[in-house]
């Protein structure tokens, strides 16, 4: 797998929404943490930043969201007892705690938006280019096919502004999605006219709805600055890559290639397949599980249920 260039290096999680879709799941814990199969989604979402090379890693956080930080800490006397028992299999469990990545976490006390939690990384982002991850989307891929490397280079090589992932969904689905206006004939990477917010199935400009990733020049800080409240009275990051296009700067797009799947844990529907379709996945209980499920789904429909 290629390495993307050191030029972008940085990524921002934000990890600080309310989650409400969720509850009671998300009353007192984070939905970033809520697992699929055996880990948190945000340990996803971290493992496929650092397999595309990002070494720098800002989590947004906030209220009731400890358990992320906590997470990541590396745990000395779990490491220790679990090497006093001679552990080795759980230990390889903490392997995650060695990554070679540095984290920093700004906190938003109030979840004023994806736009505003976006803006809290400023600082952190000094003027590089970077990426921001939504963690509470996983990007499942097959060997060798990272979207971010695809990502971060379609973003380089366009000298685009802004360069976002997106995924074709059903027509009837769009209406769930921020979904992207083509400025010509869709390809592997595209650029954009417009993008809208939740269409109706007759207002759609296309398929392909935002999938979670994107890549951004600083400017992005400057439209977010000047973008007004929308949806809910929250600073929506659509609404400041819309100025973006305004201002005449290019945004591109990146398809999900046919090896790969984002699953969105942020409602109860998708949560579930989530967790069903990855833990059918799994390498040691995988086959196991399916076999429960066929038998399970045949006495089922024996029983007209
Ligand atoms: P969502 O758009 O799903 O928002 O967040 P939400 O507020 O968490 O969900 P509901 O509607 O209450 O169920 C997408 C990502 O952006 C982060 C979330 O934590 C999630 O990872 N986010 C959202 C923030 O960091 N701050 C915000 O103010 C809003």
């Amino acid at each position: 797998m290629s390495v993307p260039s050191p030029r972008v290096r940085k990524v921002v999680i934000p990890a600080a929404g309310r989650g409400t879709r969720l509850l009671p799941a998300t009353k007192s814990q984070p939905k970033e943490m809520l697992p699929v199969a055996r880990k948190p989604t945000i340990q996803y979402v971290v493992e496929e930043m650092v397999g595309a090379g990002l070494s720098h890693i800002l989590i947004v956080s906030g209220r009731s969201k400890r358990a992320i930080d906590d997470h990541f800490d590396p745990d000395t006397s779990l490491q220790a007892e679990l090497s006093r028992k001679q552990n080795a299999e759980l230990l390889e469990q903490l392997a995650f705690e060695r990554l070679d990545v540095h984290y920093f976490y700004a906190r938003q006390s109030e979840p004023r938006g994806l736009g505003h939690a976006v803006l809290l990384a400023e600082e952190f982002v000094a003027g590089e280019p970077f990426v921001v991850a939504l963690g509470d989307s996983i990007i499942w891929h097959g060997e060798n096919h990272s979207l971010m490397t695809r990502l971060i280079e379609t973003h380089l090589q366009a000298c685009a502004a802004a360069t976002i992932a997106v995924e074709e969904v059903p027509a009837a689905d769009v209406v769930h999605y921020g979904i992207v206006e083509p400025k010509h004939e869709v390809g592997p990477v595209f650029p954009i006219a417009d993008l809208i917010e939740k269409p109706s199935v007759e207002a759609a400009p296309s398929r392909y709805a935002i999938a979670a990733r994107y890549v951004f020049n600083p400017q992005i800080f400057e439209m977010l600055r000047r973008t007004e409240p929308g949806h809910g009275g929250e600073i929506q990051l659509t609404d400041a890559i819309r100025q973006l296009l305004r201002a005449g700067w290019p945004v591109w797009c990146v398809r999900l290639e046919k090896d790969q799947q984002r699953y969105d844990i942020g409602n109860f529907e998708s949560y579930f397949r989530a967790f069903v379709e990855i833990s059918l996945r799994d390498p040691e209980l995988g086959e196991g599980l399916r076999a429960h499920l066929r038998r399970l789904l045949a006495v089922g429909e024996e029983n007209g249920s």
